[in-house]
Parts: structure tokens; sequence; C-alpha cells
């Protein structure tokens, strides 16, 4: 009976296809069903489905539960060979059209071989419905806070990697369905306000009514840290002024207000270049939230004294654990408070079910003890709300130095852009394309070129490393390289261009025939596209978007690897076409498809002549 309703679960019939599914998720569940049957006394038997490696001789996709099985079997006391228990999973594997045959080798593993039939129909949704999305079950309410410069200091090099990845990983999870609200976190709240007022006030005291030239915020922040640290009187005022912003005392908050617009233009140039689309909901949104729970803490004595501060344990004290400092010794706020207001708005308010935060790895220990204490105090918990921490490591020069300009100062990111895109332009004139293309498509190429490299090699990186920004790797032709992948895009865009097809042709075209998978090169690249679900599922469960970019690159090499061996179009001896191969035109289709979904998530913009 179990048998039946899970064969019947199971097995849509093949038409009902609207998406590509995760063959390992489904995988996953049918082993499950098995192991579970074969094997009821041992309810946390594992069920380990894993790709198979290259030869093509132990299938598609392995089942390597035999092993682990046979060992809690001898544990409580039955000796059954890892062989034999394989063959009694399969006994009990439900039938389903996505398997095409079974068998066991060597000390028990089950080689799964994948059914062209079954892998053609799903494949075929991406010309009927487009390359779907595998659907979800439980979409959660989801925040990426990322980005998050600060007002008045430079965004440096740490932002745009934040900004990067942030964007991803907000992209990933929007194109899988869950309902993402991306935070732009600016420290716009903090003491330097003071100072920054003050100093305002004293150089241009008629700024109420004129609006002050400060466009060169560094510099003016600069001079008034130079008064700060060296200036009593000044920093009395300094002091005096945070008070008054902070009870919101409406000059103060109008000076405060034309400073933040200095830097927000800054930021939206870099975000426009960049695409980037996100909501600022700075350090100072919380002010009262933090005041709020401050009074909270306080009352339900969570709150130590420490030499006039009021601090907050996540652990028991002692043992090198460290509290945050909630409230400071002349009474202001601090970071950790505006996080742990922000955490509980977020999961109060905003109903929350999820929140990533994308900074520098610095910030690890930061957000650990955010994590604990948000639980110890009731925010979080953590069977219903998931925490990460996506913490990158830092960006260095080719010098293997802290990345900074010749004269050691930070690198402005406009600058960098426009560097990109200089760099960008020579690449494509090195190749002869300003030959060839049109003075837009030519500038197309290049900005797609210039800032698809810098993302790609920040997300190809597996963040938690260190890692070295350099304009001469980046724009290499060859490796997993932005410009590798975005010529082959244009390669295979340029194949039905070629034969005559435009993007209707294509679409009248998939209703006629069906992609060709008959060839063994065709089905290779058939099966890579068939894993764009799995890939997807698991990312979204590690973050690691560079495993995203490692399928991106696997599924162009199966591409040359495809192209190389079979022809779509067959020319005679004058450069005539003589024969179509439809079939082959849809794969090589299909597969710019699923490379551009990958683009779309990594934010790079493909062009189709470069
Ligand atoms: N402004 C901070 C920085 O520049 C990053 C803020 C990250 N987000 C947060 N909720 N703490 O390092």
């Amino acid at each position: 009976k179990i048998l039946q309703r899970a064969i019947a679960k199971y097995s849509p019939s093949i038409s009902e296809c609207t998406e590509m599914e995760s063959i390992h998720g489904l995988l996953i569940s049918l082993f499950g069903t098995a192991v579970k049957s074969a094997f009821p006394n041992l309810p946390d038997a594992p069920v380990v489905i894993t790709l198979s490696g290259n030869n093509v001789k132990f299938g598609d996709y392995q089942c390597n539960s035999a092993m682990p099985i046979s060992n809690m079997l001898k544990q409580s006391g039955t000796k059954v060979a890892p062989r034999d228990v394989a063959n009694e999973i399969l006994k009990h594997l439900p039938s389903h059209q996505l398997i095409e045959k079974l068998d066991v080798a060597g000390p028990g593993f089950i080689n799964i071989f994948l059914n062209r039939t079954y892998g053609l129909s799903r494949l075929s949704t991406i010309f009927s419905h487009g390359v779907q999305p595998p659907k979800l079950e439980h979409p959660i309410k989801t925040i990426v806070d990322f980005s998050s410069p600060n007002i008045a200091k430079e965004m440096h090099v740490g932002h745009l990697r934040s900004t990067i990845i942030g964007d991803s990983i907000a992209r990933l999870l929007e194109y899988l369905g869950y309902p993402v609200l991306r935070l732009n976190h600016v420290g716009d709240w903090g003491t330097q306000f003071g100072m920054l007022i003050a100093h305002l006030k004293d150089k241009f005291p008629d700024y109420l009514e004129k609006s002050p030239p400060i466009e060169d915020l560094q510099a003016f922040y600069k001079e008034a840290k130079v008064q700060f640290d060296n200036d009593e009187e000044f920093k009395k005022r300094a002091y005096a002024s945070v008070v008054q912003l902070q009870s919101f005392e409406k000059d103060h908050v109008k000076a405060w207000k034309m400073i933040c617009d200095v830097s927000r233009k800054e930021f939206q140039k870099i975000y426009d270049r960049l695409g980037i689309n996100l909501q600022e909901r700075g350090e100072s949104f919380y002010q009262k939230h933090m005041e709020e729970i401050v009074k909270e803490l306080d009352s339900k004595g969570y709150l130590e004294e420490d030499e006039g501060r009021k601090i907050l344990w996540a652990d028991a004290p002692g043992n090198g654990s460290i509290p945050m400092t909630i409230v400071k010794s002349d009474g202001g706020f601090t970071y950790d408070t505006s996080d742990v207001a922000a955490i509980k708005h977020r999961i109060e308010q905003e109903k929350a079910n999820w929140i990533i935060y994308v900074t520098d790895a610095g910030q690890a220990t930061h957000f650990q003890l955010l994590f604990k204490c948000a639980e110890k105090i009731g925010i979080v918990d953590r069977k219903k709300h998931r925490l990460d921490h996506v913490g990158f490591g830092v960006v260095l020069g080719e010098d293997k130095k802290k990345f900074k300009t010749r004269s050691g100062d930070t690198v402005r990111l406009v600058d960098l852009l426009d560097e990109g895109l200089r760099r960008a332009l020579e690449k494509l004139e090195e190749k002869d394309r300003h030959k060839v293309l049109t003075k837009e498509e030519l500038e197309k190429a290049q900005t797609s070129v210039a800032y698809g490299c810098i993302k790609y090699a920040d997300l190809s990186h597996s963040y938690n490393h260190e890692y070295v920004f350099s304009f001469d790797k980046m724009l290499e032709d060859k490796g997993n390289t932005a410009v590798y992948l975005l010529y082959a895009y244009t390669r295979i865009k340029s194949i039905a261009r070629n034969a005559n097809f435009t993007a209707e042709g294509i679409k009248e075209m998939s209703k006629e025939h069906s992609i060709s998978l008959d060839h063994e090169k065709e089905w290779k690249l058939g099966k890579v596209l068939l894993r764009f679900p799995e890939v997807l599922l698991k990312i979204a469960k590690d973050l690691y978007l560079h495993c995203l970019c490692e399928y991106l690159y696997e599924v162009s090499t199966a591409f040359t690897e495809f192209y190389d061996s079979c022809y779509c179009i067959e020319k005679d001896s004058s450069g005539d076409i003589v024969k179509i191969n439809h079939g082959r035109i849809l794969l090589s289709e299909a597969t710019a498809l699923v490379m551009e979904k990958c683009f779309h998530i990594l934010g790079l913009n493909p062009v189709e002549k470069m």
C-alpha cells in the first residue's frame, strides 16, 4: 500500500510537467521511501544521494546508503552485507519514469541511470513554460541586510563585496519565490554626526538658509575629525550635538539630513551603475525602538551595570565570553543596540522568518552574539527563525596587501568602476570587436564585461576567503571568468541567429520538434541542464554562490563538448546552409536560457553580440 501511494505521489504524467524539478530531491524522496519501508526499525537511516562523477559506468547518481545502514544493523546485532542492504533497498524502491536502470556495484553502491524520455519532458518545459524555478513548499519571508555603508565615511571595496554578494543572494531567493525585503542598514546615526554637525555650524553658520557645499564629504569628515581630536571645547559641542540630534531637535535633524543626502547620492550612483535595488533603512530608523527595548530589557533584568555601561550577556560571563554593550556610560546607544532593536523589528513587525546579514568576516563575533542574545531575550525562536551571517574575507590588492591606491588611500568605488569600463573596452578592442560591432553594441558589451567581471570575480570565490582584486585576472578569457562565459553565451546565441531563426521562430520550432538528446554528448549536456534546480536549492541552503559559478562553467564546458562533436547546421563548400538539425538548435537555445537565468541570479547582463 505504502508503495502504491508512493508511486502515485512520485509519478506525475509527463505531460503535466511545468518545470524542471530537482532530480536530486526526487531521488532523496524515492530512496527515502525505500529505505524506510525496507528498514522500518532504523528511522534514522541516512539517505545519501550523490552525483556519480565522470565515469558513465557508474550511472548519473549514486545512492550510498547501504554501507552506513549495514553498520547500523551490525551495531544492533544483525549482520547484513552492504550488497544485500542495497538489494533490499532496491526491492522497496517505488518505480518512477525518471529511472532508466539501477545496478548494485562494489560493496553496495547503487548506480542510478536517468531515463532520457523523462529528461526530455523536463527539459521541454523550458520552451513551454520558461526556465521555471523548482517549486518550494514553504517560501518564508526573508530579509537580506546588505551593502550597508556608513554615511560620511567612504563606501569601500568591503561594502562593494557586501553589495554584490547580498544582491545575488536576494536575486536567488526571489527567483525561488521567497518574499524578500532587501535592506540597506546604513550607518547614519553614530557619534560621528555630533562632530559633523558641530563642524557644519562652525563652517557654514547659514546652513539653514543655504545648502552648504560639502560634496566632498570625506574631506569634510577629516576636517571635523581634526577639530574633534584637538579641540576640547569643540569635542564638548560635538557631544552635545549628538544628544540634540537623538532627541530630534529640528535644526540638528535638518543638518543631519543634509549630510546624509550627500552620501546617499554617492551611494546611489554605485547602485544605479551596478543595477542594485535596495531599500534604505539605517540605524536612525531604530532610535525609538532602541529606547523602548532598552527600557524593556532593563525592567526584565537582562542588563548588567558595568562601570557605568549597561551590558547584555549572551552566555554566562567568564571563559572568554563577551557581552553586548547596550547603553554606553554617557547614555548613548551603540551598534549593538541598533542591531538588537533591528532584529526585533524585523521579526516582530516585518514577520521575517529568515534574516541574512552580509558583512566582512570581521563582524562574525558581533553577529554570533546578536543571534544568541536575541534568542535569550525571547525575540528569536531557532525552530521558527533562521539567521545567517554571511561573512566575507577582505579584498586584497595585487601586492596581497589591503586594497589601496598607490598613495595609500582607500580606492573610491566610482574610480574602480571607471577603471573597469576602461579595461573592458581595451579588452574588446584587443579582440577587434570595435570593428564588428555598432557603437551601441560595443558600449553594451563594455558595460556588460566591466561590471560583470567585477561581480563575477567576487562571486566565484568562496566568500569566506580573502580575495585578490585584479583586473588582469578578471578579464582573462580562459577559465571560469565572466569574460569567458559571456563570450560562450554570445557564441551559443549566434547559432540560431546564423540559421536565421528569431526568438519567435525558435518557439514555433519547439512546437514541432523536440530537443535532441540521442547523441552521447547531447544527453550529457542535457543532464547538466537538468541539474539547474538542485544547484539552486543547495545554494539556498548554504548560500555558497560560487557553486552557481562552477555550475555555469560546467554548462558552458558541456556545451563546448557537444558543439565540437555535433553539427547544428551543415553548410556546403560555398557556405550555404544545406541541413538544419532542429533538435540541436533547440538544445543550444535551452542551454542559453539556463545560462541566462544563472547570469540573472549572479547579477550579470549578458549581451547577444560581443
Ligand atoms: N555599517 C556596517 C559596516 O559598515 C554594516 C552594517 C551591517 N548590518 C547590520 N545590521 N549590522 O560595517
